[in-house]
C-alpha cells in the first residue's frame, strides 16, 4: 500500500473524448471508495498552474457517465511545456496536499505527465483518453468505440447520397497520424477503401484504388481517408482525381469535430469504468508512472516510456479484409 496516499488529482487533458466523464466517474468513486480524498483539476495541466482545483466528493460525479467531453474542461497547456510552468503546477500540488495524480488524455498529455512525474517525483497514472487509439501498449482508448461508432452512423448517410449522384465520395475522420478510425469505419460501413498513413508511404493508394477500377460494378464510391499529412487529406485526394481522372464526379465530406462529441457507447462506458478502478488500484500497489492499457480484455499496466511516442501498427488482415469485401 502506497503510505502517503491521501489526496488525489484528477484531471483530463489534451482533446476531449467520450468515456472521459465515465472515466472521472470511476476514479472519483474508487478513490473515496478507499478513504483516498479526490480534487479535481479544471482544464488539464493549465488549471494545475492556475490552482483551478476543487475537492470532487461522490455526487460531483453524479449524472456523468451518459456525457460526451469531460466536466473537468481539456486544454492543450503551452506553458506546461516550460519548466517554469510545472514548477508552479507543483507548488499547486503541493498547496493542495495532493500526492497523486490520475491523467486522462492522449499521447501529449501522458507525455507531459511523463515528464512532471519524473522531475518532480510524484506518482502518476494515465489513462489514455483519446478517440484516435494511437496509443501503444493498449489495445483500445477510451473514446476510440464512440468515435467509430459516429462515423460509420455519417457514412450510412453520405452513402444515401453518393448512390443516388452515382458519386465518388471521399470522406476524412480524424486520427492524427493513426489510420485506425478509417480502416475500421471502412470495414464497418463497407466503404471501397481507406487510404491511411501507415501505408501511404509504401504506396500511392489513390492511384491503386483508381487503377483497379473502384466502380467495378457499383454505382457509387466511398473512399475513407485518414487526416495527416503522409496522406495529404480529402481535399488533395479529391483535387488529384479532379485533374488527373476527371470522368469521375468528387465529392469530400470532412467530419471534424462531431466525431469526437455525444453519448458514449456501453462499451466506451465500460472501458473507462474498469480503467478508472484500475487507476486507483495501482496507486493503492505503489504502482507510479504507468499508463492503465487493456490486452486482449485484460488490463494491463504499461510504463509510460512504453505507451508514448511509439508507432502502434495496424494490423494487417484489418488492410486485407477490406479489400476483400470491397470487390
Ligand atoms: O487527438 C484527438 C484529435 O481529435 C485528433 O484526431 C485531431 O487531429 C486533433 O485532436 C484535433 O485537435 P483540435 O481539437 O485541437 O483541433
Amino acid at each position: 500500500m502506497f503510505q502517503s496516499l491521501k489526496c488525489i488529482g484528477i484531471l483530463t487533458s489534451g482533446g476531449d473524448a467520450p468515456g472521459m466523464n465515465a472515466a472521472i466517474r470511476a476514479v472519483t468513486r474508487t478513490a473515496i471508495y478507499n478513504d483516498i480524498e479526490v480534487k479535481g483539476i479544471y482544464r488539464g495541466f493549465k488549471g494545475l498552474i492556475t490552482g483551478e482545483i476543487e475537492p470532487f466528493k461522490t455526487n460531483s460525479v453524479s449524472n456523468i457517465i451518459q456525457r460526451g467531453g469531460t466536466i473537468l474542461k481539456s486544454a492543450r497547456c503551452e506553458e506546461f511545456l516550460d519548466p517554469e510552468g510545472r514548477k508552479i503546477a507543483y507548488d499547486n500540488l503541493v498547496k493542495h496536499g495532493i500526492d497523486a495524480l490520475v491523467v486522462i488524455g492522449g499521447d501529449g498529455t501522458l507525455t507531459g505527465a511523463a515528464v512532471f512525474a519524473r522531475e518532480y517525483n510524484i506518482p502518476v497514472v494515465g489513462l489514455p483518453g483519446t478517440i484516435d487509439n494511437d496509443l501503444s501498449g493498449t489495445d483500445v482508448t477510451i473514446g476510440y468505440n464512440t468515435a467509430l461508432n459516429t462515423i460509420v452512423e455519417a457514412v450510412d448517410k453520405i452513402r444515401d447520397t453518393a448512390s443516388s449522384h452515382e458519386r465518388l465520395f471521399f470522406i476524412e475522420v480524424m486520427g492524427r497520424n493513426c489510420g485506425a478510425l478509417a480502416l475500421n469505419s471502412a470495414i464497418a460501413a463497407g466503404a471501397e477503401a481507406a487510404i491511411i498513413p501507415e501505408i501511404s508511404i509504401e504506396k500511392d493508394q489513390l492511384h491503386e484504388f483508381i487503377s483497379q477500377g473502384f466502380r467495378k460494378s457499383k454505382n457509387s464510391s466511398l473512399v475513407l481517408v485518414a487526416e495527416s499529412e503522409i496522406t495529404g487529406g480529402a481535399l488533395l485526394l479529391a483535387e488529384r482525381v479532379k485533374s488527373q481522372y476527371p470522368q469521375y464526379d468528387v465529392r469530400v465530406a470532412i467530419l471534424g469535430h462531431l466525431q469526437r462529441g455525444g453519448s458514449p457507447t456501453a462499451q466506451d462506458r465500460i472501458l473507462a469504468s474498469r480503467m478508472g478502478y484500475a487507476a486507483i488500484q495501482a496507486l493503492l500497489e505503489s504502482q507510479r508512472n504507468i499508463m492503465v492499457g487493456v490486452r486482449n480484455e485484460e488490463i494491463v499496466y504499461v510504463p509510460f516510456s512504453q505507451a508514448i511516442k511509439k508507432e502502434k501498427p495496424i494490423n494487417p488482415d484489418l488492410v486485407k479484409i477490406l479489400n476483400v469485401l470491397s470487390t
